[in-house]
């Protein structure tokens, strides 16, 4: 479903409303600079989630750096995209008759011992028994170099290379599925702000963002978690197309668990509310936007008026990722950090990215 609605806001964006405004793009002059996000890492030269991705993204200099996290059977706390290894890892050939009615193969399944077994890849479909990359120009399958690694490998990599690089590049953690893990007893937000407040993070100033999809596990983090455990992080509102089925238990756990409705995450008066327990918000990048006319709709202006930071998702470089309005990944990026004045960006290429911003900063006001 996400592909459709791509393809069809892309459609919508027309060049002949956008050349204009790309071309007189420039950083305003009231915000602080758009943070650069690498998403899964520098995703589109290594596999998403490797600790080599994130590292290579620490290197091009990105700000903040991605961790989407979900839970192993012995409650550790892995970096994957989603609840399920069998995309990215070859855990059918290891593990074979282990995948639920669904024919998934859940990380909550799986031992961390087990789990670091497992070769860590390029993301894959299968196709006609095949194993077919999703982004084809990417790193190639095949590959056994990469491990799934943990939330705290990943940060003791981040935290190292600031003591040794003497900077400060970010985090930014998402809590995945915390319905589909509290169905199966397990508390992921806890841990994970646990593990935060273990490393250091804890307060608003600290380099970190929390990120979920789930509007009433964030107030919960903001009301009852973080106050019990002493801390303060910033918080982000991820906002999802209600017919992606995001933050659904679609799963072989038998839940029976409403989809998430995000409609009223995109209608004016929202970004009020969601002031009220968040910091900032991470929309799909089309949402920012009116079909028609490709110019900003309300909620840019409503969640700067409430005092939330708009970090859209995903800017990729990939061949039919660039909004067919845009020649170039390059003029995409301008286009969101100089004329709409998002606040950051969440993108598999932060070099690029990074250049296009750093570029857009040099510029004269
Ligand atoms: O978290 C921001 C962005 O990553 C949301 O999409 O599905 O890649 O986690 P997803
Ligand atoms: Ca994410």
């Amino acid at each position: 479903m996400r592909v459709s609605i791509f393809s069809l806001c892309l459609s919508f964006f027309s060049l002949s409303s956008l050349f204009s405004v790309v071309l007189e793009a420039s950083v305003s002059d009231s915000s602080s600079p758009a943070v650069i996000i690498a998403h899964r890492g520098a995703s589109g030269y290594l596999p998403e989630h490797s600790l080599a991705a994130k590292a290579l993204a620490y290197g091009m200099g990105a700000d903040y750096i991605e961790q989407d996290i979900v839970m192993s059977k012995d409650d550790a706390l892995l970096v994957l995209h989603d609840p399920f290894l069998d995309r990215v890892t070859n855990v059918a050939a290891v593990y074979p008759g282990r995948a639920r009615s669904d024919g998934r193969y859940y990380a909550m399944d799986f031992t961390l011992a087990e789990i670091k077994q497992l070769e860590m890849t390029e993301i894959f479909e299968e196709k006609n028994g095949q194993a077919v990359q999703k982004y084809p120009a990417r790193f190639p399958l095949g590959q056994s170099t990469f491990r799934v690694s943990t939330l705290s490998e990943e940060l003791e990599l981040i935290q190292g290379l600031n003591h040794s690089m003497g900077k400060r590049i970010g985090i930014y953690p998402e809590i995945k599925a915390p319905a589909l893990h509290r169905a199966a007893g397990k508390d992921i937000s806890l841990a994970v702000l646990k593990e935060l407040k273990k490393f250091g993070y804890l307060s608003a100033q600290d380099q970190v963002y929390v990120q979920c999809f789930d509007a009433n596990e964030l107030m919960r983090i903001d009301r009852e978690l973080m106050p019990k455990l002493g801390m303060d992080l910033k918080l982000v509102q991820l906002i999802a197309m209600t017919d992606w089925g995001e933050g659904m238990s679609n799963n072989a756990l038998g839940l029976k668990v409403e989809p998430y409705n995000y409609d009223w995450m995109l209608a004016p008066g929202a970004a009020e509310k969601i002031a009220d327990y968040a910091e900032g918000i991470g929309p799909w990048f089309p949402m920012l936007l009116n079909a028609d006319t490709a110019q900003a709709n309300h909620m840019i202006r409503e969640a700067h008026a409430a005092g939330l930071q708009v970090h859209p998702y995903t800017f990729r470089a990939d061949p039919g990722q660039v909004p067919k309005a845009f020649k170039h990944f390059e003029d995409f990026v301008a286009y969101f950090i100089g004329t709409l004045k998002v606040d950051g960006v969440f993108t598999d290429f932060p070099d690029r990215a990074k250049v296009v911003r750093d570029r857009l900063l040099a510029q004269p006001l």
